[in-house]
């Protein structure tokens, strides 16, 4: 099938490259040409473990291209728009500029019985109001909304091997035409009977932010019990597994820690509210305000366990900072706790010194003012106190022996609750979880 991707951010690039892997003819288009000459050259723009093996194989099988030309979407079948839809400055609301642009841009170069699919995240009533630019065209296509779940870290495999497939489509025959397209687009994994849900627009929208709404909520409770915990004894790690026995609830996404980040969740609940608001309804979601509240209070708790633990004043204290991404295994540092960490405790006037595998030159771009540090050594020498906020591998496997020779004070907040506090204390270190005692 031919197929074009519009928008070849961290949506587009991993959708179009995974398609082509699928044996689709793809061409990923987008404006900034730094974008496209990265990928037309088998070059990712950011780290997601798996997409520079298969962009490459994507790019030799001749299936994939990439183009700043929309023009170059002529003749495709099927248009997927994966632009960003990024918090509006001053607000809470989605900005749809990218969105309304992609689909104007691509009205001329359609086809009769060509679909454009919308995988961008969007408020609800979006896909409707697009449906009738798209019919007011006169180019005879139609539009689907086929929100995407993908998770940074394991995106290639959340595209190729979704866990659900979700088309928003119209009533009718055009409704009917579009589902088979879209069969035939994610055909292998209707042959391994990926649970497919066919609805309407609304209800496709709904599905992905009602999906984040959700997950946020559930990580926004673990940590108000850890506020809990921290003021009663408790502990919120055993809390967790004890209630996620419990297979109505489950364990996953119940790690209290520092709070979530990365560009979806935030920005995903704050639109929703502004939505529910705009439609009259912001009270059935006003406690997603809640739970941004109890996410942000969660940052706040790691930098004044911090400065509590540090045996010296704040100011000039070297602070060792472990982790900057929001998240292991990615570069992003979009609305990151860990970076957020590291820059108050500077606005407090500590020495940070901040390391991270990956996301060093995302910070920096954004955070000058911070020390990074590559190496781990460097980066805990002379520390009075150590902060972990993000929970790579590298930083779980440092040896508490090692690390305590190189440390001026042996004190470490682990802020996501991922270090074995008992070998920490047995190699001398102070050691403050969150929720725990
Ligand atoms: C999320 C959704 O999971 C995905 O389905 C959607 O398509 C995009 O948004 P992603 O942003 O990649 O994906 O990250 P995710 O793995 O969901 O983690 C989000 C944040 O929550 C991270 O900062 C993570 O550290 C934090 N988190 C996650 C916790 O603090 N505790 C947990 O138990 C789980």
């Amino acid at each position: 099938m031919k197929i074009s991707v519009i928008g070849c951010g961290y949506l587009g690039a991993v959708h179009a490259s995974a398609m082509a892997e699928l044996g689709h003819e793809v061409v990923g288009i987008d404006v900034d040409p730094a974008k496209i000459e990265a990928l037309s050259n088998g070059r990712t723009p950011f780290f997601e473990p798996g997409l520079p093996e298969v962009l490459t194989s994507a790019m030799a099988s001749g299936r994939l291209r990439f183009s700043t030309d929309i023009a170059d979407a002529a003749g495709a079948a099927v248009h997927f728009v994966a632009v960003g839809t990024p918090q509006k400055k001053g607000s809470y609301a989605a900005d749809l500029t990218y969105v309304d642009a992609a689909v104007d841009a691509l009205l001329p170069h359609l086809s009769a019985g060509d679909l454009i699919v919308g995988k961008s995240t969007v408020p609800v009533g979006t896909a409707a109001r697009l449906a009738a630019v798209v019919a007011a065209s006169g180019t005879g296509a139609a539009l689907a909304w086929n929100p995407e779940f993908l998770r940074e870290g394991f995106a290639v495999q959340d595209t190729i091997a979704p866990d659900r497939l979700v088309y928003g489509v119209p009533a009718g025959e055009a409704g009917e035409r579009a589902v088979a397209q879209l069969n035939e687009v994610y055909a292998s994994a209707i042959a391994t009977q990926t649970p497919l849900v066919v609805t309407d627009y609304a209800t496709a929208e709904l599905v992905k932010v009602a999906a984040n709404a959700f997950l946020a909520t559930k990580i926004s409770f673990i940590n108000a019990m850890a506020e809990i915990a921290e003021v009663s004894g408790a502990d919120v790690t055993q809390l967790a597994d004890a209630i996620g026995y419990d297979t109505r609830i489950g364990r996953r996404f119940l790690n209290a820690g520092v709070g979530f980040g990365g560009g979806c969740l935030p920005k995903d609940i704050r639109a929703f509210t502004a939505r529910a608001e705009e439609l009259g309804r912001g009270e059935s979601v006003a406690f997603l305000k809640e739970v941004d509240s109890i996410n942000l209070r969660r940052r706040q708790r790691v930098v004044d366990l911090t400065v509590a633990a540090l045996d010296r004043p704040v100011y000039n204290a070297k602070v060792a900072v472990l982790g900057l991404s929001f998240k292991p295994h990615s570069d992003d540092v979009r609305d990151s706790p860990a970076l957020d960490v590291a820059v108050q405790l500077r606005g407090l006037g500590a020495d940070v010194v901040a390391s991270d595998p990956q996301a060093i030159e995302n910070s920096r771009a954004r955070h000058p003012q911070l020390s990074y540090e590559t190496d781990i050594e460097t980066t805990l020498r002379g520390a009075s106190a150590v902060v972990l906020v993000t929970e790579w591998p590298e930083f779980k496997d440092i040896d508490p022996v090692w690390a305590a020779t190189l440390v001026e004070t042996p004190t470490i907040v682990d802020g996501r609750n991922t270090l074995d506090a008992v070998k920490w204390r047995a190699a001398g270190w102070t050691y403050y979880g969150l929720g725990r005692p």
